[in-house]
């Protein structure tokens, strides 16, 4: 007999926290308690969640961007089920999987750039790994540069190209990289110019603080790169899939020439792991240069046919939903709703958005008071001010977003692209009352702040030395 899954989530029912808290990650359970971020989401649609009292939550976090067509697409779900149904072949290996020389094709006529092939993985991390090694081969160089601020995921080679310090500290000797301020080609060409670079990764808009460059510099890092022999390496993991209200984000911007387009997340429509990492043939050439080199680089679950199903499905509904209109139109308004409270709220400083990627930054109010209440929550912790967003967000307005990035005092939104002008409502009214509130100081709102900080900011190993 199968197993009930459906009784076993019932049956577990409020005891999520406790067994990760037991089993996973004890810090991560505590960590969500504290902020009241613990629930028990048991079903979702589009951009909405329930949790197990049946409240109904507006999700603008999607996922980490994953859910571009929203949650359990019905269409993207029936292809999975037909998938399943008709008991394809998946994973034979010694084999040259049908659908995914059909997603191949498809993601080079939506990319163009002259990007001639695709090598299937299955995350944004492994894909900047592809990435690294073959730019590497390609040029015959080590060295690669990044961006600050930038993140291209968390393993040991990504994370050489992770400009948070708090990501790369501890873990040991990383991969030969430079750093160069994002958005800056003058201090680009200065490094690209001792022509031992093999890559320069960056992110067309930065999901960590959601930094969109100024015009021209996407373009103009392409140039410098081909004049110094580098490889232009674009990583659209979040991104692309239609996110910034065009298929990549890149296509914002005339003149951008990338060598290497990574793609991940949204390409299942959040059903399957998958990536995709487009490159030139000058590129995979130098990789895969002979038959018994043709799978010197490969992972197991990379060509699956299941994570094919899903991608071929997911653009479909991005087509039929015409989805990147929706992000640009939805985009545009809730981002222009935002910048109208702006003069309303000293603490806002800054709303900036392309299509569906948004960021809300926060800043040193001008009244003395507000600015007390200010220097205080950062003298405690930097993404304190943040969170006495996110926070009554989630709990009285039943709305999930994050904070963008470490020690920022921005919050970003990255909701699915389906959201409508009354999800857009939804959004701003909370937002405003959550201004409104934190705008009276003192106020409950700063008094349940200071509760949350104090006890986060007792950390274990200071609670340890405390009892020993
Ligand atoms: C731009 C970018 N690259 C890479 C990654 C890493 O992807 P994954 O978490 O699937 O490894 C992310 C994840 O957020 C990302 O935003």
């Amino acid at each position: 007999m199968p197993l009930d899954i459906k009784k076993i989530v019932e049956e577990n029912t409020g005891a999520n926290n406790a067994l990760y808290a037991d089993h996973v990650n004890p810090r991560f359970a505590k960590a969500l308690k504290i902020i009241g971020f613990d629930k028990n989401y048991v079903t979702a649609s589009g951009a909405y969640m329930w949790d197990s009292k049946g409240r109904k939550y507006l999700d603008m976090l999607a996922g980490y961007g994953a859910f571009n067509m929203g949650r359990n697409h019905p269409d993207i779900r029936q292809v999975m089920k037909d998938f399943m149904d008709a008991d394809f072949c998946s994973l034979v290996q010694m084999e040259t999987p049908i659908l995914c020389g059909l997603v191949a094709q498809q993601l080079k006529q939506r990319c163009g750039y002259g990007l001639d092939k695709v090598y299937f993985c299955s995350t944004g991390a492994e894909g900047n790994e592809t990435a690294i090694k073959f730019v590497r081969r390609a040029t015959g160089r080590d060295k690669l540069v990044f961006a600050s601020s930038a993140f291209h995921g968390l393993t040991s080679g990504a994370l050489a190209l992770n400009g948070g310090e708090v990501f790369r500290e501890k873990f040991g000797e990383l991969l030969g990289t430079d750093k160069v301020p994002f958005g800056d080609l003058d201090a680009l060409e200065e490094v690209l110019a001792k022509r031992d670079v093999a890559a320069f990764f960056v992110e067309p808009i930065q999901g960590k603080g959601v930094n969109i460059p100024p015009d021209g510099y996407l373009a103009g890092a392409g140039r410098l790169c081909r004049k110094y022999g580098t490889l232009f390496v674009v990583d659209e993991v979040q991104t692309g899939i239609g996110r910034t209200g065009k298929f990549l984000a890149i296509q914002h911007e005339d003149g951008v020439e990338p060598d290497l387009v990574i793609l991940s997340k949204s390409l299942s429509g959040g059903y399957v792991p998958v990536c995709a990492v487009l490159m030139k043939d000058s590129v995979f050439n130098k990789v895969f240069s002979s038959l018994d080199r043709a799978v010197v680089h490969s992972s197991t679950f990379g060509k699956s046919n299941f994570a094919m199903a899903a991608a071929l499905a997911a653009m479909n509904v991005l087509d039929e939903e015409d989805l990147c209109s929706n992000a640009t139109a939805m985009g545009d308004l809730l981002g222009e709703r935002l910048s109208a409270l702006v003069p309303k709220y000293e603490f806002m400083k800054d709303v900036r958005w392309r299509g569906l990627m948004l960021a809300v930054e926060f800043g040193k109010p001008k009244s003395l008071k507000l600015r007390t209440a200010w220097a205080t929550v950062n003298g405690l912790n930097e993404d304190l001010f943040c969170q006495a967003v996110t926070i009554p967000l989630l709990q009285d307005h039943a709305i999930l977003t994050q904070v963008a990035g470490n020690r920022m005092t921005t919050i970003k939104l990255i909701p699915p692209l389906t959201i409508n002008e009354a999800d857009v409502d939804w959004f701003v009214s909370g937002f405003d009352q959550v201004m409104a509130d934190l705008h009276k100081f003192p106020g409950p709102a700063w008094e349940s702040l200071t509760r949350i900080a104090k006890n986060a900011l007792t950390r274990p190993d200071e609670k340890a030395k405390a009892t020993a």
